[in-house]
């Protein structure tokens, strides 16, 4: 072969010619089946409520719940992650324990409406805590870990027997997949499945979150979450979570942890999850609202990233809508209607 320097042999550009070939040759792709809806749901609420800090997302009603998850369902979304949020907080998160709490019920409201669709019930005990803690404190103000465990035992099974086939494991005590897990086994729920949030950081992005639980956390998560320079830290948070019976691993957040991302795909082999959360959400959504960018293809470019690095299953509060432009997906629709 002649080598010419200004006729190029090797043209990567040829299989970016046409819509249709870039389909083809498109290494990832975002499928609603792969996306988790988080909903947040208010004790006592009789409408929706707006949250400000995270624009286009509510603190659910009942009734606005249910047509949440029924639009949900019907675009194909993979499953639902439910947060509750109580009227009434105390120093151990009683709410969190309470059959009757408003997360047990909007688990039943959830499960009744969803068509079959996986509920995944949050976990923690920071929207029940006055202190906002994720765990008890002890008499030094302390998150103490093992006391943490037993009311998350007994979490696990309030929620599963609301019907919650996934619990999502967010509070970041060391050995809480195992506590759960055995108290479920011990009650008989051996297929209720556990999601760790395996690698949590303590992030910045959570902020607006705070106001959407109504959070009364003072202080910070830095004894029990992690520490964001650390990402070897988390392979080990990984294992430990797998040996202790983890069905699922997440990341989180997903877009300042892409790393992470990838570590965790290449040296676990349970499903990996990764939440955009919520202040990756606003940033988006004010810079669109700003006008200095696309909305819908950042939206699709960062979730790509998210897939791309290796996670099998993206939380996101776009879920619903990142669905809707998708699905079905093959439609020709989204290549401008053409494949040449
Ligand atoms: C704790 C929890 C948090 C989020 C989900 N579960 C907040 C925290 O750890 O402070 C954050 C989610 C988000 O920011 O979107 N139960």
């Amino acid at each position: 072969m002649t080598s010419d320097p200004f006729h190029p042999v090797q043209r990567p550009r040829r299989l970016r010619t046409s819509p249709g070939l870039r389909r083809l040759v498109s290494e990832t792709r975002l499928h609603p089946a792969d996306l988790i809806l988080p909903v947040f749901v208010g004790e006592g609420l009789k409408d929706p409520r707006p949250i400000q800090s995270m624009p286009g997302v509510v603190q659910h009603c009942r009734s606005s719940l249910v047509d949440a998850l029924q639009e949900a369902a019907a675009l194909g979304v993979g499953g639902v992650m439910v947060f509750g949020i109580p009227l009434k907080k105390d120093a151990m998160g009683s709410g969190a324990v309470d059959p009757n709490g408003i997360l047990s019920q909007a688990i039943r409201w959830s499960v009744e409406a969803s068509r079959g669709l996986p509920i995944i019930a949050d976990l923690c005990l920071d929207e029940y805590t006055d202190h906002g803690h994720c765990g008890v404190l002890d008499r030094a103000g302390r998150v103490d870990n093992d006391a943490t465990l037993r009311q998350y035992a007994a979490m696990g099974n309030v929620l599963a027997e609301a019907g919650a086939s996934v619990l999502g494991m967010s509070g970041m005590m060391d050995g809480q997949i195992a506590a759960v897990r055995s108290s479920l086994d011990a009650a008989g729920h051996y297929d209720t499945s556990l999601l760790a949030y395996a690698a949590k950081y303590a992030s910045a992005f959570y902020g607006p979150f705070r106001e959407a639980v109504q959070s009364s956390l003072v202080g910070d998560r830095l004894t029990y979450q992690q520490d964001p320079a650390n990402a070897r830290e988390a392979e080990r948070e990984v294992a430990l979570d797998v040996a202790e019976g983890a069905d699922i691993v997440m990341v989180k957040p997903a877009l300042s942890f892409l790393d992470v991302v990838a570590r965790t795909k290449a040296t676990t082999s349970v499903p990996v999850a990764a939440y955009v959360v919520s202040g990756e959400y606003s940033m988006v959504e004010a810079a669109a609202a700003a006008g200095v960018i696309d909305r819908q293809r950042a939206i699709e470019e960062l979730l790509t990233s998210v897939s791309r690095a290796g996670a099998d299953l993206i939380v996101t509060y776009w879920a619903s809508q990142v669905a809707g432009w998708l699905h079905p997906c093959w439609r020709p629709e989204q290549f401008g209607g053409r494949f040449s």
